[in-house]
């Protein structure tokens, strides 16, 4: 184990203010002292994350994931405590002491990352090393240099292994780069080994906070059977479905104009983003997802689908947009002029024809209702009952019980038809498909928990959880008090007996150092959730609540004892000395508890 001094660790914290630090991943509104949003660790619809910047920590209220801007990142990015400390000393230029690397340390995910970020980094360097040859192509697609740069784009030119060589030469392991698929094994000869990327122009693909997870390959060259694009294969830190190229560079973007405009192709993100539409992000030939929809959702609720208008961009706009409208973000569709993608319409038009025309973009359903009227006609009753049908079939799926109500009411108006007829028309299909599929169409929309390691706990397990919160966060003379109460064997609990024991020897620093000492102690992730959770809501009163909580946890303390005495006694005969023995400590066990009960007047917790 690495180990880097506290005080580093604290440097780093406070250099780090995890109001930013997050809502750079995900947007915060302000509430109160707080800040809260949607949890990005599970599926909800009201926000139950909390982020305090006063103590520095976040907490979910609804799946019990909480800690300090270390375990953010940790959880967010899949990486280690000491990786989130290299990260976020690096974002705050401070230097860490060189220690030698444990490779058994280096998670698998960071081993992906470092790869990626090496091929992307001697893609960098061919590009600069092929540049007057590229020129001409660079002119004439209008890629300017400051976004070569900026996206980080390479090139590889026409060569079976420059990739391979390389690491090769820097004694790298290829295994890793093997599983990022950035080198194939040949089928005929697993001995030879050679790059994915040949003859192509590289486009890296960055997760939300620009770290290199894949990359885009367009060709350069003219022959026919070559394919036009070719992409890294999923790895652990790759998931199509839940990726968008180019968010990490749209993201603030799109949460200042408060939309996102997707579009299919790299290049068609490239073209809108140096023409001064950045709130854009690209699909990058996959299907949209119910993933990327919510990633969509962490920025803005309005989304705008900018596709071509032939037949494959229609069927895209249709598939798409209903992912997107199901889970309740307001999609519009912008189909483009005959010809067109978005690269090349803005090139051809700039920038304010193309807002001129993102503002005819239609909302999602109206696009839906004129589709299936070209499609089906809308003059005879059996095509209108087979749009209405299809209607009907779009929202059958839509998570929010009131809309699909207003669209219902909409459709009832546009065909004259009666609200009610509709409404057990759709509720008929919710049932069918609820029963036939596995996925839950009703809400409250299941939720997803975190996984965690379980612990269970015993004993007034509660009590001694808010004995250490009343520790944290208050006065020395309370903490005095009980320190010359309590006594770590008191607590039945190793987690929160560790934590106590942990309070004890640093009573001299203030709550927000110990908060933030406790979480990074404490192994357990569950725990660190619940301490975290009691600190958003502070114990008011301490000193009666906290009497409570001591007498419950001496009690149940005697009565365990008890509970084994009294096991032991049942296996004894009572003619036996140690019988007579173990009942005299059951009852000096019990006469404590008599005292106990006597001392402490009963109090209730007043939060
Ligand atoms: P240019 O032709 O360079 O302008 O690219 P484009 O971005 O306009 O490509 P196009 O509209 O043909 O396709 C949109 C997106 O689909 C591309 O950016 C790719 O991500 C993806 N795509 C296109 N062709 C292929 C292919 O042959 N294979 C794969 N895997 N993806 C492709
Ligand atoms: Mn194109």
């Amino acid at each position: 184990m690495v180990k880097i001094p506290e005080h580093i660790i604290d440097q780093v914290r406070e250099a780090n203010d995890i109001v930013s630090v997050i809502s750079s991943y995900i947007s915060l509104k302000k509430q109160g002292k707080n800040y809260i949003a949607l949890c990005p660790f599970h599926t909800e619809k009201t926000p139950s994350f909390s982020v305090s910047p006063e103590k520095q920590i976040f907490y979910c209220f609804g799946c019990g994931i909480g800690g300090n801007v270390f375990s953010f990142l940790m959880s967010y990015e899949k990486i280690s405590f000491l990786e989130a400390i290299q990260k976020l000393a690096a974002d705050a230029g401070i230097s860490l002491p060189k220690y030698k690397e444990d490779e058994k340390q280096v998670s698998e995910y960071e081993k992906l990352y470092r790869v990626n970020q090496f091929a992307c980094k001697f893609y960098v360097e061919t590009l600069t090393n092929h540049i007057s040859s590229l020129k001409t192509y660079f002119k004439e697609r209008n890629i300017k240099e400051e976004s070569l740069k900026l996206f980080q784009i390479g090139y590889i030119h026409e060569s079976w292994d420059s990739l391979y060589q390389e690491i090769l030469k820097q004694k790298m392991d290829p295994m890793i780069f093997l599983t990022a698929g950035l080198l194939l094994k040949s089928d005929r000869d697993p001995n030879r080994i050679y790059d994915r990327f040949r003859n192509r122009l590289i486009f890296p693909i960055q997760n939300v906070s620009g770290r290199v997870i894949a990359f885009g390959g367009r060709t350069l060259s003219d022959e026919e059977d070559v394919p036009k694009y070719i992409n890294s294969p999923e790895s652990p830190i790759y998931y199509k479905s839940q990726t968008l190229y180019g968010l990490n560079y749209s993201k603030d973007w799109i949460r200042k104009e408060d939309a996102s405009i997707i579009v299919e192709g790299y290049m068609d993100f490239l073209q809108l983003f140096q023409h001064n539409i950045k709130n854009v992000v690209a699909t990058s030939g996959t299907a949209l997802t119910i993933d990327h929809a919510k990633l969509l959702r962490r920025y803005s609720q309005n989304c705008i689908l900018c596709y071509d208008s032939d037949t494959a961009g229609v069927n895209a706009a249709l598939r798409g947009g209903q992912i997107i409208f199901q889970e309740n973000l307001e999609v519009k569709v912008l189909l483009l002029p005959e010809g067109e993608d978005p690269d090349s319409f803005v090139k051809k038009n700039g920038a304010s024809s193309f807002f001129a025309l993102l503002k005819t973009a239609k909302d999602y359903f109206d696009f839906k209702v004129e589709r299936l009227t070209h499609t089906y006609g809308g003059d005879s009753i059996s095509q209108q009952t087979r749009i209405v049908s299809e209607l009907i079939d779009s929202l059958v799926t839509h998570k929010d019980a009131l809309k699909r109500n207003f669209y219902i009411n909409l459709i009832a108006q546009k065909y004259g038809l009666q609200e009610n007829t509709l409404l057990s028309e759709l509720n008929k299909k919710r049932k069918i498909i609820s029963s036939r599929e596995s996925i839950r169409i009703d809400e409250p929309e299941k939720e997803k928990h975190p996984k965690y390691t379980s612990i269970t706990l015993t004993g007034a397990w509660n009590a001694e959880k808010d004995v250490l919160n009343i520790l944290i966060n208050h006065l020395s003379e309370v903490k005095r008090f009980i320190f010359e109460i309590l006594e770590e064997d008191d607590f039945l609990n190793q987690v929160f007996k560790d934590v106590f024991k942990l309070i004890k020897r640093n009573q001299d620093k203030s709550s927000e150092e110990l908060i933030h000492l406790i979480i990074s102690k404490t192994p357990d992730q569950q725990i660190v959730g619940m301490l975290s959770a009691d600190l958003f809501s502070e114990i008011q009163d301490p000193e009666r609540y906290l009497n409570d909580c001591i007498q419950k946890i001496k009690i149940t303390k005697y009565q365990t004892e008890i509970d084994k005495l009294r096991k032991q006694l049942s296996q004894l005969n009572p003619e036996e000395i140690q019988y007579t023995r173990i009942l005299e400590q059951i009852n000096k066990n019990l006469i404590q508890i008599k005292e106990l009960r006597k001392i402490f007047a009963p109090h209730k917790r007043t939060t």
